[in-house]
Order: structure tokens, then sequence, then C-alpha cells
């Protein structure tokens, strides 16, 4: 079956809507590297994106069929690729679609709406952010043409502190000893 889907920015009366795409994506994302069981809600979630959804910077997206029942969402950001080389890219995050609306087209119509917001922003470029535990979301992007950029690596610091075989490295940072405002009027 053939679905038109639109695409369209979400406002903080699409607060419950955000949650729920919200809560599949951070339990893809989180529950592997940070121990998290599944369906377990983040602390302060709720109070988090109502914060994105107020954030001119950030634009939350909804995906929608052509009788307005929503499919999933993403988040777009305009970024630097790297301060090594400074070039303007459109972020888009948090990409999610319900299970049962997966294989349809909505996927693709929010990295048509990250494709428009680059050309917006100048942007030649779009930076997906992909969980290595999602299969399907690698093999998604990866069709579209999206090649790895940066992996990042999580450990807990009690890990780290197990595994490192060297001895404890004394750097002061600064942190707890000084106000970082204190002296600023
Ligand atoms: C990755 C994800 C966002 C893709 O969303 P989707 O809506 O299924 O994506 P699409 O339907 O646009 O495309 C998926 C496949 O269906 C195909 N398709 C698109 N429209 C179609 C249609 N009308 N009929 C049948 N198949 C269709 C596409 O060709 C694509 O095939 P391919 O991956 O082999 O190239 C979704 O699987 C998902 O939410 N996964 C879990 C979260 C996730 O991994 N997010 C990624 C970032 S962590």
């Amino acid at each position: 079956m053939v679905h038109n889907f639109t695409v369209r920015r979400a406002g903080v009366a699409d607060l419950e809507l955000v949650l729920r795409f919200a809560a599949i994506a951070s339990d893809l994302a989180t529950r592997r590297p940070l121990g998290r069981p599944s369906g377990q809600p983040l602390p302060a979630h709720r109070s988090r994106y109502e914060a994105l959804l107020c954030d001119p910077r950030r634009h939350v997206v909804i995906v929608e069929d052509d009788h307005g029942d929503a499919a999933g969402m993403g988040v777009l950001a305009e970024v630097r690729t790297g301060p090594l080389m400074d070039l303007p890219a459109a972020r888009l995050s948090h990409v999610v679609v319900e299970r049962h609306r997966r294989g349809q087209g909505a996927g693709r119509s929010l990295i048509g709406a990250a494709a428009a917001f680059a050309e917006q922003i100048g942007a030649e470029h779009v930076v997906a952010g992909v969980v290595p535990a999602s299969r399907e979301g690698n093999k998604f992007f990866a069709r579209l043409g999206f090649v790895p950029l940066a992996v990042q690596r999580v450990a807990s610091v009690q890990l780290l502190r197990r595994n490192l075989a060297v001895p404890d490295i004394a750097i002061d940072f600064g942190h707890g000893h000084t106000e970082p405002s204190a002296g600023v009027a």
C-alpha cells in the first residue's frame, strides 16, 4: 500500500505525541550501553522535551500520513561538521517510525525534510545519529548513502577505573574550587 506522507514542525501541543516517539528512540539508544531496563522513562524526559519543543535552534518534526495520523519523528538542528572542518551541516537525530508504520516511506520523508532543512541553512551535508544497536536504522541510512563519520563509545567511570592499568592521573580541572562566574558582574 502506497502512503503519502507529509512532514510538519511540532509545537508544544505535540508534547505527548513526541514523548511517545521519544520513548521508543531513547529505549533503543540507551538500553544497552547504559544498562537501563527497557520501557523505563529517562529522568526529566518530559521537561527536556518541553524545552526542546521551545528551542528556536532545534526543530522537532513529525511525519504523518494523508489522514493526519502521526507515524514518526525526528529532530533537526544546524551543527558544524567538526572543529577542524568547520562546515555547516543539518543534523538529524531521534529518528523513529512506529513499528507498524515502517516500510511505507515515512522514514524517507523524514530524510527529505532533513534535505530541505539543509538547503535552507545553506548546508551541503546531512549528519544523522544512528545507534549501532539498530540494524534496520543502520541499513536504512546506508542504503540512502550515509557513511560513518565517527563512532562514539561510552563506558562508566567505575568500569574504566577497573580496566585502566595506569596510576591515577593527577590533574586539576578547577571543578569544585572556583565558581565559574566568580568576579563577573
Ligand atoms: C530506520 C527507520 C526510521 C526507517 O523508517 P521507515 O519508515 O521504515 O523507512 P522507509 O519506509 O522510508 O524505508 C524503509 C524501507 O522501506 C522501503 N519503502 C519505502 N516506501 C515504501 C512503500 N511505500 N512500500 C514498501 N516499501 C517501502 C524503502 O525502500 C526502504 O527499503 P530499504 O531500507 O531496503 O532501502 C525505522 O525502521 C525505525 O524507526 N527504526 C527504529 C529506530 C531507528 O533505528 N532509528 C534510526 C536512528 S537510531
